[in-house]
């Protein structure tokens, strides 16, 4: 009671601040708290214009109302992926689970502090090389050692502060009290948190996010940044983490014309290529050819099953995520021993269903709200037939391996009625 005896602290944020940080409490304990807030404040006229708010706030307690069998035992999820193949969309299968403290890319940081310093180094680290670091962050975030990334990110952080980390608003814990005590209308309101995190959220205190995290439930990373999944065995192994790999594939050729639109510049000579149906000489096939290899090789080690792996790989195609999510959504839930939130659906049918990209998108390169069903498929109306062939060839195993069926003439691969995929399970 002794919180509501000051105009500023009755605000309706207290309480939030106070419901979210007590997130791995109970119900029980969240809702005698709810309950015993309202005597005091209706005492008080500075109160009384929130009781739309608390009613709004109500609402959101009982969103953020964690099932007591998913507080059993804290699981360790990581979002394996290559860059481009649906996994901003896939990450929000776990960033919108309320017991879950999702993190977005975090080894961004390692890459950049490396990327950046001498050019000798440089040359001696390619992304394998980075792998120690890359899982010594990986363990230290999944204990919630957020200060842990403070060598890695630039400007360097002070007094654990940053406003550099990478993506924020991409994690909704991040975004949220106890970490960021603002936007309270915009989440009511069903705002994204990209659309208003970085302007209202200041900077990160990592020691908070620390403290948030091991207040919640389960971590869940995404990484694009490990080439194979065989890279993963040290921390599949460690006795401290239950590690679950949700590795997700895509259509190769879908990766690369995805690839070609968000990094344009990049990517020049393949637009050439794209719009004569003439290979320019200087194309480089490598990192296309890298990443079929990739794929093929973490898919092999999953499908053998090996002991360190057992119970704790699960293999998604973007595809069938793309065309039946919320079964798809339950399968990975089921899989991680955790439920399904309500929550979670309702982010899926919100985003999937014919919902076209707005213009006033934030980040368009990087929205997830679009249709998922409609823009697995569009490759195959914007990709020169020349282009499909080439990587046919490059990637015939994968392509083989995963069940996507090759196009021999362009009327086969513009019919979109025509399925691209063989069902596998
Ligand atoms: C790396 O260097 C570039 C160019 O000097 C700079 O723009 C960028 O902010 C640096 N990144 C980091 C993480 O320091
Ligand atoms: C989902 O869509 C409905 C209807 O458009 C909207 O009222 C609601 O706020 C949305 N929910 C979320 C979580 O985006
Ligand atoms: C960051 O959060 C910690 C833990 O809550 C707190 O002790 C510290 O004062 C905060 N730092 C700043 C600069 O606000
Ligand atoms: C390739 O070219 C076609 C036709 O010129 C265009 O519609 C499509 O957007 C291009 N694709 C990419 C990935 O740039
Ligand atoms: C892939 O192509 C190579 C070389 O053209 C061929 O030897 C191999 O049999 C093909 N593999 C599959 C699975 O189609
Ligand atoms: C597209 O494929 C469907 C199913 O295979 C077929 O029935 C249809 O005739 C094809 N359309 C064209 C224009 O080729």
């Amino acid at each position: 009671m002794r919180l509501c005896r000051s105009s500023m602290e009755c605000s309706w944020k207290t309480l939030l601040l106070l419901v979210c940080t007590s997130l791995g409490v109970q119900y029980t304990a969240i809702r005698s708290l709810r309950d015993s807030f309202g005597g005091p404040c209706q005492d008080s006229a500075h109160c009384q214009g929130h009781q739309g708010k608390e009613q709004r706030l109500k609402n959101l307690c009982d969103d953020i109302r964690v099932p007591a069998e998913t507080n059993a035992a804290r699981k360790h999820i990581l979002l394996f992926a290559q860059t481009r193949s649906g996994s901003s969309f896939t990450g929000q299968l776990f960033n919108q689970h309320p017991a879950i403290f999702y993190v977005f890319e975090p080894l961004y940081h390692v890459q950049q502090a490396f990327t950046n310093s001498s050019s000798r180094l440089q040359r001696t680290l390619d992304g394998r090389a980075l792998l120690g670091a890359y899982r010594d962050l990986l363990l230290n975030l999944y204990n919630c050692d957020f200060n842990f990334l403070e060598s890695y990110i630039r400007p360097e952080p002070q007094d654990h502060m940053t406003g550099a980390f990478f993506r924020r608003s991409s994690s909704h814990a991040l975004c949220t009290p106890p970490v960021c005590l603002e936007g309270s209308d915009e989440i009511l309101g069903g705002q994204p948190d990209e659309a208003w995190c970085p302007k209202k959220c200041q900077a990160l205190n990592l020691t908070l996010a620390s403290q948030a995290c091991q207040a919640q439930n389960h971590v869940a990373i995404k990484t694009v940044r490990i080439p194979e999944v065989g890279d993963l065995r040290t921390l599949s192994e460690d006795p401290r983490l239950d590690l679950r790999i949700v590795h997700l594939v895509r259509d190769p050729r879908a990766i690369l014309a995805s690839r070609m639109t968000a990094f344009a510049g990049k990517f020049r000579a393949w637009k050439i290529w794209n719009a004569t149906g003439r290979q320019p000489r200087y194309v480089d096939l490598t990192p296309i050819t890298r990443t079929c290899r990739d794929i093929e090789y973490s898919v092999e080690t999953g499908l053998q099953n090996p002991m360190w792996l057992r119970g704790r790989y699960l293999l998604v195609r973007y595809e069938d995520l793309a065309v039946n999510p919320e079964e798809k959504a339950k399968e990975i839930y089921r899989f991680l021993g955790m439920d399904l939130h309500q929550r979670v659906l309702t982010w899926i049918a919100n985003n999937t269903n014919g919902a076209a990209p707005s213009s006033s998108d934030w980040n368009y390169k990087y929205s997830t709200k679009r249709d998922s069903k409609a823009t697995a498929q569009s490759w195959r109306v914007h990709l020169n037939f020349d282009i499909v062939k080439t990587v046919q060839s490059l990637c015939n195993r994968t392509l083989a391996l995963l069940g996507y069926k090759l196009f021999h003439s362009i009327d086969e691969l513009r019919n979109v009625t025509k399925s691209l995929m063989e069902p596998r399970t």
